[in-house]
């Protein structure tokens, strides 16, 4: 499917469907509208009473145009008031538009909005981010695709003048999006730590980044101990991932993105039960899967920023092998770690992560996990939380996550509750009280990062949707590679 942006007017564009925008107690048939209706043998004016379409938001209404006209179908969009809209509101709009004009069986599709906060570049790339993604469905593990028939081929974006590297940069940062959906949405069976690192690979290839991959010995070697200890009941042998993006002149900054890769997590010996969600343990790589994603899209837009993508991968499984709830670990920047919850494992495996990540001096370091059903308590299955030190880092991912349409809500870094995680034999536990339990997870890693400026995202949430909402469909999110990508770029 392309999409383009193009100068012809609304009222001279033909094709299968168009699409049009009305905001809330303006919905009008004047100036080109009126002669737009007029063309079309007011079907517009008809519509819109018969539909009692009123331009409220998630209100819309298609019909089909008598034959021989220029355009087969419309879609009526509601958009609410015209003070409220917003660049997601714009993103949802567009997610709605792609699924109308899929379930129409359009192949071309020609889209009329206004920009938001007079940001055509913006709206056009949420636009674009709204179709891509809410037509994207995943067949990989059907025999059969279930989506048979007629696909959308073009799109056209009306009236928002050039807008195409918009649209070319929110295209990169779609197939981000989508790399990072079907990383997490792959059974364990089939996606292992092997199989991410064997993604890095291809996208070391394809846009010429180094990759380092360091196999359990290798992290033997550099003391890895946290990692290695959640490893170890696993048939599967671990892989430390790194991948780094190098622009081609001097970077404007150095970063480090650090994702939480459990492709597997069954609890360990503290095994979760049924209905803790042990059959979505999929997912917990979503925090590497992400950074993935953000990777391909990096490579595609080739920022001037240096860019280290790193992963410890591995499951955490149960053997004979398996860590003892009460066994003490050293990572490796030499802290011991008393394991009282061999199921608070993404932490110790992130611990050696970040350790490495600071090695690498780089400006700033974000992490991002599927850490705590804590955080998922605490904010709901679509926020993300956020734990910084740093105001500015803080203030660059809210803009970059805003602009992203994927939200993040800043929680505190209390450090009083560490207090809940002393051990009276090592230098900490890996859990404490059940209260603030993202808190405490939080303060945990803040024990590997010494001085560089890092972040902490626990994406628990919303890294999985139970059901379609805005360009989301049920299943995999792909959040937050677009805050990830926006942060990168900015
Ligand atoms: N991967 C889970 C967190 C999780 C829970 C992700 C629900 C997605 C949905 C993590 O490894 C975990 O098990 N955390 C424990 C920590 C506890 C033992 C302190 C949790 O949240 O229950
Ligand atoms: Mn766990
Ligand atoms: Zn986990």
């Amino acid at each position: 499917m392309e999409i383009r942006a193009t100068d012809t007017p609304r009222v001279d564009w033909t094709g299968d469907a168009l699409a049009l925008g009305f905001f809330e107690d303006a919905v009008e048939l004047t100036g080109d509208l009126a002669q737009l209706d007029q063309k079309l043998s007011g079907t517009l004016k008809e519509l819109i009473e018969e539909s009692e379409f009123k331009g409220s938001v998630g209100n819309s209404a298609v019909t089909r145009v008598g034959a021989g006209s220029s355009v087969r179908k419309v879609i009526l969009v509601g958009l609410g008031k015209s003070d409220a809209l917003t660049v997601d509101s714009l993103r949802r709009t567009a997610a709605a538009i792609a699924r109308m004009a899929k379930q129409q069986k359009s192949k071309t599709l020609g889209i009329s909005l206004p920009a938001a906060n007079n940001d055509a570049a913006l709206s056009a790339q949420a636009i674009t981010e709204g179709i891509t993604l809410a037509l994207h469905v995943d067949n990989r593990f059907k025999s059969e695709p279930e989506d048979k028939g007629a696909k959308l081929e073009q799109v056209e974006l009306l009236g928002l003048g050039d807008v195409q590297d918009a649209i070319n940069q929110a295209n990169a940062i779609g197939e981000g999006v989508i790399l990072a959906r079907e990383l997490v949405a792959a059974p364990p069976n089939s996606l292992t730590p092997m199989t991410l690192a064997q993604t890095a690979q291809d996208i070391a290839s394809a846009y010429g980044m180094t990759l380092e991959i360091l196999e359990r010995e290798e992290c033997e070697k550099l003391g890895m101990g946290a990692f290695l200890g959640v490893a170890q009941a696993s048939e599967m042998p671990p892989k430390f991932i790194h991948l780094t993006y190098k622009p081609e002149g001097t970077p404007r900054r150095k970063v480090a993105i650090v994702g939480k890769g459990l492709t597997f997590d069954s609890g360990g010996l503290n095994l979760k039960v049924s209905g803790s969600g042990i059959e979505n343990m999929k997912m917990d790589m979503g925090g590497a899967g992400a950074t993935l994603g953000a990777a391909k899209a990096i490579g595609e837009l080739k920022p001037d920023v240096e860019v280290h993508f790193i992963s410890a991968a591995t499951e955490n499984m149960i053997s004979g092998h398996a860590l003892h709830p009460g066994d003490i670990l050293t990572a490796s920047n030499g802290k011991t770690i008393e394991v009282n919850n061999t199921d608070a494992e993404g932490r110790l495996t992130l611990a050696d992560a970040l350790v490495f990540a600071e090695k690498l001096e780089v400006d700033a370091i974000v992490d991002l996990a599927t850490l705590t059903g804590a955080c998922v308590v605490a904010l709901g299955n679509d926020i993300g939380g956020l734990w910084t030190t740093d105001d500015t880092l803080a203030a660059q991912l809210k803009t970059a996550s805003e602009k992203a349409g994927e939200k993040f809500w800043q929680m505190p870094m209390e450090e009083k509750y560490f207090e809940g995680m002393k051990s009276p034999i090592a230098d900490m536990k890996n859990t404490g009280p059940r209260a603030g339990g993202s808190i405490t997870a939080a303060l945990f890693l803040k024990q590997f990062v010494k001085q560089t400026s890092w972040a902490h995202l626990d994406i628990a949430g919303p890294v999985w949707a139970d059901k379609e909402d805005g360009c989301n469909n049920a299943g995999a999110t792909g959040f937050p590679v677009r805050t990830l990508v926006n942060w990168v770029l900015a």
